[in-house]
């Protein structure tokens, strides 16, 4: 045991020791969190739907009529016509011919990469790709290339030098990236793929709901529909749930229920979970006021706090980066926040890459403009007190 004391301790000396913060209340735009009332700005709950009278009421119901819990794993005794019903409204909500629900977005990227790539394939892989990505990366014994952030010119010559010698070829990014919130420069993937004979996958984690007119993500905000043949999502954020999808062809589809690992080798999700996205997918169809109040309200606060004088590394998704540079500095400042009632963790190394870390600064559509004043109130006296204006 002595390894995980001075690893333990390491992390301390080096200010990357992580810590829980206690909830204790729901995630709404105002919440408790370590008993403290505050103004959340960092939740991936974008379209606040986690507190919708009509995904809390299907919940209910759910539990009424099928119970707690899924009792077994999708191919065995857990597949549920409710299950079934969400991977059509997927589909559908996608643009695709077919989808399948995982349990988490983690295990849709890992599932699904461990079931498509193997030896003798060869993967690109953007650099600031989720650790769901990089862990399905790995595990699938695949040759990787990780490619500099978003940088189609080199990620081009890689494949002119690399492509000819493998079976086959994965370009692999996410959407919105998560800690920098900006978007992959999907127009030029999608005519690399096709050039050079690639599958495209993209993690649409947090454009689920949130990008492109009906909110459906990142191919629909470029206008890509029916180009990007693996397109992975989850239920958790926007969607107010817990779950991953790949949404993709009927063929792609089929072939991950026989073949991805997380798939079938886990319980299925219980169905008020599965409940609550259906109604969250009804609410999206129904309200689109919702999303546009989260734009609204992002590009508010994105325009305060640069009055401020912060630095916001990207503008283009409701993630606002806001850089501080230096870890403890990263923490202190997120400390002096919280204490003005403000909840924007900062995120460091490994998240991050040294010396960028930052507040991760997510903005929600139930916050109202006296929310966001108030938080940019105390983003300008926490700033000031760090010296970071
Ligand atoms: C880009 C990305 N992909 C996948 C995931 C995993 O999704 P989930 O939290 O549903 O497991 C996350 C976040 O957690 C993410 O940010």
């Amino acid at each position: 045991m002595e390894f995980i004391k001075e690893e333990l301790s390491n992390l301390k000396q080096k200010n990357l020791h992580r810590r829980l913060k206690t909830m204790n209340a729901a995630q709404s735009s105002r919440t408790m969190v370590n008993g403290k009332e505050c103004i959340l700005l960092s939740s991936n709950n974008y379209l606040g739907l986690t507190e919708h009278p009509e995904l809390k009421a299907a919940a209910k119901e759910a539990v009424d009529f099928w119970g707690t819990g899924s009792g077994g794993s999708r191919l065995i005794t857990g597949n549920m016509r409710l299950h079934e019903e969400l991977e059509e409204t997927i589909a559908r909500f996608k643009g695709t011919e077919a989808a399948i629900v995982f349990n988490t977005g983690y295990m849709a990227n890992m599932g699904a990469i461990t079931a498509l790539v193997g030896r003798g394939d060869i993967i690109f892989s953007d650099e600031l790709n989720h650790a769901s990505i990089i862990d399905g990366c790995r595990l699938s014994q695949a040759k990787t290339i990780i490619y500099p952030h978003k940088d189609t010119g080199v990620l081009e010559e890689l494949l002119q030098q690399n492509s000819s010698s493998y079976r086959r070829i994965y370009i692999i990014t996410d959407g919105v990236f998560s800690m920098d919130g900006d978007l992959a420069p999907l127009p030029r993937l999608v005519e690399l793929a096709e050039k050079y004979n690639a599958w495209l996958m993209v993690d649409d984690a947090h454009a689920t709901g949130v990008m492109g007119h009906r909110g459906s993500g990142t191919a629909e905000h470029f206008g890509l529909e029916g180009r990007i043949p693996i397109q992975i999502g989850t239920l958790s954020k926007a969607i107010g749930s817990a779950g991953g999808f790949v949404a993709g062809s009927y063929g792609l589809i089929d072939y991950l229920r026989n073949k991805a690992r997380s798939f079938i080798y886990s319980t299925a999700l219980p169905p008020s979970e599965i409940a609550v996205a259906l109604a969250a997918f009804r609410v999206l169809r129904t309200n689109p006021q919702i999303r546009k109040s989260l734009h609204l309200n992002a590009h508010y606060l994105r325009s305060g706090l640069k009055e401020i004088g912060l630095t916001i590394l990207t503008e283009e998704s409701p993630v606002i980066p806001v850089l501080i540079g230096d870890a403890s500095k990263a923490v202190q400042m997120a400390q002096q926040l919280l204490s003005l009632g403000v909840f924007a963790p900062g995120i460091r190394p490994p998240t991050v890459p040294a010396g960028m870390s930052r507040l991760r600064v997510a903005v929600m559509a139930t916050h109202t403009r006296d929310d966001l004043d108030k938080a940019l109130a105390a983003f300008a006296q926490a700033g000031q007190e760090m010296g970071v204006i």
